[in-house]
């Protein structure tokens, strides 16, 4: 049962790509199963730091085969930028080695102004989307309108591209009283997509199958996170495919059996960008110090639109429920680092609602917005761990935080990390 899955426990950006290029390392084939340019996945190698939004992760590591799964939504300029990007970094980027599912669907130019145009007319109760189009390219895979990339490989795509910006165009001009899209420039376009990308199609889940019947390692590289789900998490404030693990079966195309440990990643402490409820949310300064202020790479601004991200204290009842959601094997702690200097540490172990007291979340997700968070409060530390790479070289009361961890999740703890390199890793258990 060689099938992994790595899947964001939080609000996304939990540090899934760098956790993902660590282990890609022992990998024959990554694959992300959902989701789409709406990502921002960062690797950090050396001095290079890859900032991936489609390709999966492992396309960092050289000997694996990367699988862009059926559960994606692609947007094709962006792959081939992508693309380009890579190879002129010197990453191997070729059809032998990157696949794009037949059966993901296709972001075409009317998705990201639709996205924008149904922000606009929420008001204030917008979702805060990333606007790249991904709700309305699931939008029309769920009505079965959508085209997909298998469809890039027909005589008849440019028309087909043609037809769907005509129809859209309606909505468009009279819901929205915005400008018609050209069908003849976007139908050119995208022929010119597909003829670069239509090497890259492939039936990506008979290839994973081929990998795992062959006793090869694949690992599945989730995008967003738990509480991001379109169905477990904090509706309506969610992305509309499916990051927990079960998103990973659909996605790839594999079946439950396949599955042998799911790697649950949590940042040591509690982001969210865009709207919907956060317990634990700091405005004050202790949000401001874990946010930090944009200087170092790793600070909280968004990998893919550059907003600063909410900050606040570790919300184990959430992670509790993420366990439970995505059956989690194993978890990672990420940024313990940035912890360093906040004494007392808070960790939200219960919620009080409605008067009263609650360990698991109250009555699903969507009513957090009355969780009044309760905390323990740990000892922090002021000594670097940066270089940390056993658990005996972490200060006393950093073990104690992730032992607490531990303990509440009962959920064994196998890495931390500690600086955003590849090689500033814990290794703290076995697998
Ligand atoms: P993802 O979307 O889950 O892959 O996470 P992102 O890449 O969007 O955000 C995580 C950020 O934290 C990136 O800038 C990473 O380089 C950085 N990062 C990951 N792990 C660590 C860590 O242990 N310490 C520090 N300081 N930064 C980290
Ligand atoms: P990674 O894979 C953090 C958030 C958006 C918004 C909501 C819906 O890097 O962890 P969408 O554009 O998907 O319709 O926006 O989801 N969001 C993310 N937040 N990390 C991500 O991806 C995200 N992808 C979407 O900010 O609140
Ligand atoms: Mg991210």
């Amino acid at each position: 049962m060689p099938l992994s899955i790595v899947v964001g426990t939080q609000w996304g950006d939990e540090g899934k790509g760098r956790i993902t290029d660590l282990l890609a390392a022992e990998a024959d084939m990554v694959a992300r199963y959902s989701g789409g340019d709406n990502a921002g996945h960062t690797v950090t190698v050396g001095g290079q730091i890859f900032k991936l939004h489609l390709i999966p992760s492992g396309i960092v590591q050289p000997n694996t085969i990367s699988v862009m799964g059926a559960g994606m939504v692609i947007n094709p300029q962006r792959l081939l930028d992508e693309i380009d990007g890579l190879t002129a970094r010197g990453i191997d980027t070729s059809p032998s080695r990157l696949k794009l599912s037949t059966g993901s669907h296709l972001i075409l130019p009317f998705h990201p102004l639709l996205d924008g145009a149904d922000e606009t007319s929420r008001g204030r109760a917008t979702i805060g989307t990333t606007r790249r189009g991904i709700g309305p390219s699931y939008t029309d895979k769920a009505a079965r309108c959508g085209l997909r990339a298998g469809d890039m490989l027909a005589p008849d795509f440019g028309q087909r591209v043609f037809e769907a910006v005509r129809s859209k165009n309606r909505i468009l001009v009279e819901i929205y009283g915005l400008a018609p899209l050209d069908p003849e420039q976007i139908a050119d376009e995208y022929r010119s997509h597909a003829n670069r990308l239509s090497p890259y199609v492939a039936d990506t889940s008979a290839q994973v199958h081929r990998v795992l019947r062959s006793g090869g390692r694949v690992l599945a590289e989730g995008a967003q996170g738990t509480l991001l789900d379109l169905d477990h998490g904090t509706y309506p404030y969610v992305t509309s495919s499916s990051p927990i693990a079960g998103g990973a079966l659909t996605g790839l195309g594999v079946g439950p059996r396949e599955v042998d440990r799911v790697i649950g990643i949590a940042k040591a402490f509690q982001t969210r960008v865009g709207k919907g409820p956060m317990p634990t949310e700091q405005l004050g300064p202790v949000g401001d110090m874990l946010r930090g202020t944009g200087e170092n790479p790793w600070d909280e601004y968004g990998t893919t639109t550059g907003r600063p991200r909410r900050c606040g204290w570790l919300d184990l009842v959430l992670l509790r429920y993420a366990a439970r959601v995505n059956g989690l094997t194993h978890l990672v702690i990420t940024k313990l680092d940035v912890l360093g200097s906040l004494d007392p540490l808070r960790v939200c172990n219960a919620y009080r609602v409605a008067g009263q007291l609650i360990d698991s979340v109250p009555f699903g997700p969507h009513t957090l917005d009355q969780a009044e968070p309760l905390y323990a409060d740990l000892p922090g530390w002021t000594e670097s761990v940066t270089n940390a790479r056993t658990a005996s070289d972490l200060p006393p009361t950093a073990r104690q935080y992730l032992e607490f961890i531990q303990q509440q999740i009962d959920v064994p703890i196998v890495l931390a990390s500690v600086g955003p390199q590849r090689e500033q890793i814990v290794r703290l258990g076995d697998w």
